[in-house]
């Protein structure tokens, strides 16, 4: 496995790569690599034959500076797990190769809007388009390849498939399914920051996601109920604070007007534990899309 710090470096190789034929894959990361990041590499190795997996905590999409300070960097063991999971080729620049002139304000970066205002992009000012300009900037060092991302941050996959098809990015999107722990919490880099009460207070999102789902399996129709369903499985007193819980169409993000859709549907919850932010999501299916077959199973049992 080879370690590359710098840019032209990257291009070279994946060029280099490409021309022999070789297909590449890119994993994007910001490093604290755990089981979540480990599945996009496997899928990765299994898909194409030369996987890159870039670590770098970006900056530009972070809001308060204490959130960076604090983001945990462990790049030696990050370097072991890449190669463990079939990763030839980390991606490990400093800021200043990846941002010429940092912290000076940089003349060039992306705006993002449509879905990459809603949620996160309401709650995190500016947290979308330092994603997309980060995300842009790999795209264009990598080069034509398949592209992973977790469905973890799933809003982050929609702004990165958009950015896709608004610049025209030789690359194809992979959306992989949330890793969790054998309790239900989804996998982050962050769960590192919680102490065990707070750890434990965390499964309050995974259980808001089942609320929310078990009011559309009731034939739920309206979005506000199973959000207020949602909001209401946080324990009285719990130190989790709880953000946005919400039922969205799957594509736009959007709350709709009913749930009776045939559209998909995700749940989505963000909530802070201590000074903790976490993120959850999860796919749903609207009994209210499948009334006729619903209605069918009901009469033939
Ligand atoms: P990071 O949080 O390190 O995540 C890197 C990738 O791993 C993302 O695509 C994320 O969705 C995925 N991931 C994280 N936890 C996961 C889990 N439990 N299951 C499955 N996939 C998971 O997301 C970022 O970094 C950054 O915003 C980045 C895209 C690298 C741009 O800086």
């Amino acid at each position: 496995m080879e370690i590359v710090t710098r840019a032209a470096r990257l291009r070279a190789v994946l060029h280099g790569a490409r021309s022999l034929g070789r297909s590449v894959g890119l994993v994007p990361t910001m490093g604290a690599l755990h089981a979540g990041h480990a599945s996009l590499i496997e899928r990765a190795a299994a898909e194409c034959d030369l996987v890159v997996v870039s670590i770098f905590v970006n900056p530009l999409q972070f809001g308060e500076a204490t959130d960076l300070d604090r983001y945990p960097r462990t790049l030696d063991t990050d370097l072991e797990g890449a190669r463990a999971s079939g990763a030839s080729v980390v991606f490990a620049p400093s800021v200043e190769e990846m941002w010429p002139g940092w912290p000076e304000p940089r003349a060039t970066s992306l705006v993002v809007g449509g879905v990459g205002s809603l949620w996160e992009g309401a709650s995190r000012p500016g947290h979308f388009d330092g994603v997309a300009t980060v995300v842009a900037k790999l795209f264009a060092l990598a080069g034509p390849c398949r592209a992973y991302f977790g469905e973890k941050d799933y809003q982050q996959l929609c702004v990165v498939r958009r950015l896709v098809a608004d610049l025209s990015f030789e690359v194809e999107v992979v959306g992989c399914p949330i890793v969790r722990d054998a309790d239900g919490l989804a996998l982050s880099s962050r769960n590192v920051l919680l102490g065990a009460e707070d750890r434990r207070a965390a499964l309050a999102l995974p259980e808001i996601l089942s609320a929310g789902q078990a009011a559309l399996d009731e034939g739920e129709q309206e979005p506000a109920v199973v959000a207020r369903r949602m909001a209401g499985a946080l324990a009285p007193g719990s130190p989790v604070v709880l953000d946005y819980a919400a039922v969205v169409d799957a594509e736009d993000l959007h709350v709709p007007e009913r749930l009776d859709t045939e559209r998909p549907l995700r749940l989505l919850v963000a909530a802070s534990v201590g000074a903790v932010r976490l993120i959850d999501n999860a796919p749903a299916l609207s009994v209210g899309a499948l009334v006729p077959s619903a209605a069918a199973g009901a009469t033939s049992r």
